[in-house]
């Protein structure tokens, strides 16, 4: 049987059954349909059953499906790591291919700490964000701070966490800059931890930060990437030393993810003597299925302008929301492609999902937050029809 995830297997509620998906709509098994208001977990950008990502893979399917990057290598994979290296800032060139944002983390995590071991400055400790969340593999989770996901984990070692505060930031800095090897960050937008919002200008002192300490800056853009806070990436605006995506890096179609280094970053590890070498290789990682649906994907983030649909998306969250109050609502948070209702009480979002599957809406509230983070492609009525959902709940 099926072991799901975050859930009580005794006490869970059946999941919703599907039998179809096109568009921004999942079919069920009983006939009814609903408007994925988060996107299968926020990377199906494109929507469901897209015809252009659809035929990328069975394309690929047609010549091979997979094949190792051990000793192999293949025309999809160039393409894409060019693709990346083209379109991303900076001198953001380097792509190490893997197959879930949890891995990609801690390729980045790994790379920054042999990156200094390499270099012979063996700098242990790794700074992150209070509340930060990225991934459930246990370094992922060492350097997360989410207790609601991973109680069970305690005795954190080597990692400082930090409020997105500037003073904060400074104080971390000054006090513990000879062991810091790296900060890491969901930048802008913290997604699982609570959706909680933060300035750029946190982000910008943190590069100078990290310039003038010698750290490396580690941008985990796994879900604020393609988009979702409003920028295209958050790394076009301050650039990190290594970027993270996953998520709708293949439009949610298919489980893949990429650490991109850039050019210092690689140079740590390139060298005549085969022990400075990054000893990391996932089976599937530059999965050719894959690599077809990201360059696809891509090829429709740019060509249709999703940018416009994402700052559309935006207008009408702002739009709606505009007169909406609560006494339940303690903040109203919308950034990008994302609304987030914080409550005051979590109890107060039970029913949610039910409530809202009767209005035609698929939604998954966590902790205390009801929010959205919808298909790019969803159109007009469909987005008001979500957000009034969520207004409706606390009529
Ligand atoms: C910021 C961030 N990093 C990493 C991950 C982990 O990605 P995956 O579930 O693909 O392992 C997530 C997943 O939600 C995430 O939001």
């Amino acid at each position: 049987m099926i072991w799901y995830p975050y859930e009580q297997m005794k006490t869970m509620k059946p999941p919703y059954e599907i039998v179809d998906a096109e568009g921004v709509y999942l079919y069920t098994k009983d006939g009814g349909s609903m408007i994925d208001s988060v996107s299968s977990w926020w990377s199906v950008i494109h929507g469901y059953k897209h015809p252009v990502l659809t035929r990328a893979i069975k394309e690929q399917a047609d010549v091979f499906s997979h094949v190792m990057l051990g000793g192999l290598t293949h025309k999809t994979v160039q393409k894409l790591s060019d693709k990346l290296a083209d379109w991303l800032p900076g001198d953001l060139d380097y792509c190490f291919f893997s197959d879930s944002g949890s891995v990609a983390v801690e390729v980045a995590l790994k790379m920054a700490l042999q990156f200094n071991v390499n270099r012979k400055d063996p700098r242990k400790t790794v700074l992150s964000l209070t509340h930060s969340y990225h991934g459930d593999t246990f370094k992922t989770m060492e350097v997360g701070d989410d207790e609601d996901y991973h109680f069970a984990f305690e005795n954190k070692q080597g990692v400082i966490h930090i409020p997105t505060e500037i003073p904060a930031l400074e104080e971390a800095f000054e006090k513990h800059h000879d062991e810091l090897n790296c900060f890491i960050v969901e930048p802008l937008l913290q997604g699982a931890g609570g959706m909680r919002m933060y300035d750029l200008a946190f982000l910008e002192r943190a590069r100078q930060l990290c310039d003038q300490y010698d750290v490396l800056l580690i941008f985990d853009e796994v879900a604020t990437g393609f988009g979702r806070t409003g920028y295209r990436f958050v790394a076009d605006e301050v650039l990190p030393d290594i970027l993270v995506l996953g998520k709708a890096l293949t439009g949610g179609y298919i489980g893949h993810a990429v650490t991109v280094a850039g050019e210092k970053v690689y140079r740590g590890f390139y060298g005549d003597d085969p022990a400075l070498a990054l000893m990391h290789g996932p089976t599937f990682m530059g999965n050719a299925l894959a690599c077809s649906a990201a360059l696809a994907s891509i090829e429709l983030f740019e060509g249709q302008d999703y940018m416009a649909k994402i700052h559309r998306i935006t207008e009408i969250m702002r739009r709606e929301m505009a007169d909406f109050s609560s006494p339940k609502v303690k903040e109203v948070r919308i950034m990008g492609g994302c609304i987030c209702l914080e409550v005051c009480d979590r109890a107060d979002l039970v029913g949610y999902q039910e409530f809202a599957a009767k209005r035609g809406v698929f939604a998954r509230p966590f902790l205390n937050c009801l929010y959205a983070m919808p298909p790019y492609v969803i159109a007009e009525e469909e987005l008001v029809k979500v957000l009034s959902a969520m207004k409706a709940w606390f009529d």
